[in-house]
């Protein structure tokens, strides 16, 4: 897809994405391991700041979305936490961070977007510190056969409506990039991932 006409279907859903500040149905989700995030923290695609709640040990978050209307709707709330965070409109695939800026990098929800998620896990690497974590909360290609088949009817039109991918292979990405993997749990028929990650040494 154009890269205009896929902003242009993230900032058509900003509004249903800033409901979800008030009550999150992914709140159990987002608190298995956001609360891991520490130090200096860079979040990609943070949508309308749904993980920002979750955060207790940051000291100054980057977030980063190429929807202006999703980073509208969390530059409302940004005031309410305690810590310092920056905002800014870009687009992961092309923004440039200096090596090793980051303690933590925080994903959610956007490997079903990108055209080169390995291009971008490779990215993370290079913006980690070396004793830094990288945590994923995404959703993908589930365990289930049944569902499995559902996600492989329902992908193209997903796509097409909504620009998010419903049956991607999330580990095979992680494992191909030049990250390590240090723990992965499943929920929802294994729809669900939570990835612990770090640079390979
Ligand atoms: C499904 S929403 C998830 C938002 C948020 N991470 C959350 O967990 O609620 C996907 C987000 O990824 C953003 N996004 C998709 N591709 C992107 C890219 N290449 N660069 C920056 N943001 C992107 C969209 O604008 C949207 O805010």
């Amino acid at each position: 897809m154009d890269k205009d006409a896929h902003i242009r279907k993230f900032d058509k859903q900003a509004k249903k994405y800033e409901k979800l500040q008030k009550k999150d149905p992914t709140a159990r989700f987002r608190k298995r391991i956001i609360p891991d995030a520490d130090g200096k923290t860079l979040e990609v695609a943070i949508g309308t700041g749904l993980n920002l709640p979750y955060y207790r040990n940051v000291t100054e978050l980057t977030g980063i979305d190429f929807s202006s209307e999703m980073l509208n709707a969390a530059s409302k709330i940004t005031h309410s936490y305690p810590f310092e965070i920056n905002l800014e409109q870009a687009d992961v695939e092309t923004i440039h961070f200096e090596k090793n800026s980051f303690d933590t990098i925080v994903s959610s929800l956007s490997f079903c977007s990108y055209e080169n998620p390995v291009q971008i896990l490779n990215r993370f690497q290079r913006w980690s510190k070396p004793d830094g974590k990288v945590l994923m909360l995404e959703h993908g290609k589930s365990t289930n056969r049944m569902l499995r088949g559902i996600q492989r009817g329902i992908d193209p039109l997903a796509y097409k409506m909504i620009g998010c991918h419903q049956q991607r292979d999330i580990i095979g990405f992680v494992d191909e990039s030049q990250l390590e993997v240090l723990k992965v749990e499943r929920a929802l028929a294994g729809l669900i991932y939570f990835i612990w990650a770090r640079p390979q040494k």
